[in-house]
């Protein structure tokens, strides 16, 4: 089933120079980039993307880390790209993710734990909805398509 999948690379992994190293996961995977931009988030985006976790105790934290430089938003497309993404990404806490992960490779604490990415086709579309116009979708084919 192709799947579209929301993506967001965190500002700690921005301000360490790491945008290159997580988005060739993702590339060589076998997943197509079909949006892709460098943002400051508002905080109305913010707390649209965290409402599920307005009642928690690290909720402020968490929305003060994703306004504290730019992120990276993209949605990238391809066969199960939802599942194929959260096992690329590895568990949220990066001690209990696998070495392999990104998360596992890159992250040292569940705060600043590399980069987000949604837990369904459903909360895929409304995520993205947060910070691209239908618009700014682009679609177009890869040469290895029937390859994956
Ligand atoms: S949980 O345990 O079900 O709430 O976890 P999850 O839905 O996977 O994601 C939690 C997101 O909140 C961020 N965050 C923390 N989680 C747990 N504990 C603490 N202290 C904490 N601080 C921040 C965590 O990085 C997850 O963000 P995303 O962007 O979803 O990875």
């Amino acid at each position: 089933m192709i799947e579209n999948q929301f993506i967001m690379i965190k500002p700690n992994a921005i301000k360490r120079g790491l945008i290159g190293n997580i988005i060739e996961k993702y590339e060589k995977k076998g997943l197509k980039i079909i949006a892709l931009k460098l943002i400051q988030m508002k905080a109305s985006q913010a707390r649209a993307l965290y409402k599920e976790h307005e009642n928690k105790d690290f909720y402020q934290s968490l929305i003060d880390f994703v306004l504290s430089g730019p992120v990276i938003v993209m949605i990238v497309q391809g066969p199960n790209a939802v599942q194929a993404v959260r096992t690329l990404n590895g568990a949220t806490n990066p001690l209990e993710a696998d070495g392999g992960s990104i998360r596992g490779q890159l992250g040292l604490t569940i705060t600043k734990n590399i980069v987000h990415a949604s837990d369904s086709v459903e909360n895929a579309k409304k995520e993205w909805k947060i910070f691209f116009d239908d618009q700014e979708i682009i679609n177009y084919t890869l040469p290895y398509e029937n390859e994956l």
